[in-house]
């Protein structure tokens, strides 16, 4: 792919790296391709990053025909820069794109254009110990026509932000809250996409939540409301009586690029893992038989973050005694050594830029 190149006259002044917070600061360039119907993917280019143009009727504003990715480049102590997994991020997009009736970026592509940033903005990536820079690529319609229909041209873009913990918590344990009167997927919906619909609907629950002192949602099924699924910003495990449970990816659990991992990491560690469904009941049941031992979010942004509190209706559990448990750290370690460099790759998952 060629990639034009447009240099911006001065570059920004770069954040105090122990004070980046999440999403707050973006970097001097970004990257921005076209499609159009019958020319395909066009004009790929790399320019200083700032505002786009966009018709007021232009289909994205207004039935919200838009997927985005969340990936991350890390600082090695060597000095070099690496990936996670970024074909993964490329392989979901694929899948999101088809459900919201989107052109598919080819995963050679897709990668090509992360790296190509991340090279560009390589001065951008931190150093400071649980920072990294976080890569941002969307796509979303450019039509401008207010019919509801799929759209005949659409931009793809990847913005980056070098960045801190998710939450204010860091590391430490997190309080959540069972939502159980709003829903956030259903089977044959967009569940299992990363598209901004499925976030704009998460924000009522999340506001509400934070309303009463809580960081997270914990969403359950769209049916029953009885079987937990996904918390707003990242899967969700349980170790129960010594076992691992997180819900299944058959439809409407988003297929996390850490979830992925840390599986893949547990099952080697000789952990017996259920993705199953787990009715919140039983989880509460086993929170107050002390058989809930640890409970840890995963994602891109959040890593592994610790659950030290689960309330649901009139109900409220203290887990592990609102500390970080044994396995939660164990593979923050391992995870993060592996993302920076730190721990031997023994799975091929890191790609040197
Ligand atoms: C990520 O973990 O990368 C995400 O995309 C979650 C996000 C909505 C902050």
């Amino acid at each position: 792919m060629e990639i034009r190149f447009e240099k911006r006259e001065q570059l920004k002044e770069k954040p105090d790296q122990k004070h980046l917070g999440f999403g707050k600061f973006m970097t001097d360039y970004m990257f921005l391709m076209d499609w159009d119907a019958g020319q395909g993917w066009h004009d790929a280019r790399i320019v200083p990053y700032g505002p786009i143009q966009m018709d007021p009727a232009c289909v994205t504003l207004h039935y919200a025909q838009e997927t985005f990715e969340g990936m991350k480049a890390y600082r090695r102590a060597d000095g070099k820069i690496q990936l996670f997994r970024p074909e993964m991020n490329a392989k979901r997009m694929i899948n999101s794109n088809k459900r919201l009736c989107m052109p598919e970026i080819p995963v050679e592509m897709f990668v090509e254009a992360v790296k190509a940033i991340v090279k560009t903005e390589q001065d951008w990536v931190p150093s400071e110990p649980e920072t990294s820079l976080y890569i941002r690529p969307f796509m979303f319609a450019t039509e401008s026509a207010l019919g509801v229909h799929m759209a005949t041209s659409y931009k793809f873009m990847i913005i980056c932000t070098p960045v801190g913990a998710y939450y204010e918590e860091g590391i430490n344990p997190v309080r959540i809250l069972v939502e159980d009167e709003l829903v956030r997927a259903v089977q044959g919906g967009t569940g299992f996409t990363k598209c901004g619909g499925n976030y704009a609907a998460s924000i009522l629950g999340q506001v509400r939540a934070e309303e009463k002192g809580f960081t997270q949602v914990l969403w359950l099924d769209g049916v029953e409301r009885k079987y937990v699924e996904e918390v707003g910003t990242m899967n969700i495990m349980f170790k129960i009586d010594g076992e691992i449970y997180t819900a299944p990816i058959e439809g409407t659990v988003l297929p996390g690029v850490t979830r992925d991992s840390i599986l893949h990491i547990l099952r080697d560690w000789g952990y017996q893992v259920h993705e199953t469904k787990l009715a919140i009941e039983d989880l509460m049941q086993a929170a107050h038989e002390g058989r809930l031992e640890e409970a840890f979010g995963t994602g891109t942004a959040a890593v592994i973050s610790p659950v030290g509190e689960l309330a649901f209706k009139d109900d409220a559990a203290t887990i592990n005694q609102f500390k970080i448990g044994e396995v939660s750290q164990k593979l923050y370690n391992y995870l993060t050594g592996i993302q920076w460099g730190k721990e031997e790759d023994k799975y091929g998952w890191t790609v040197e830029i």
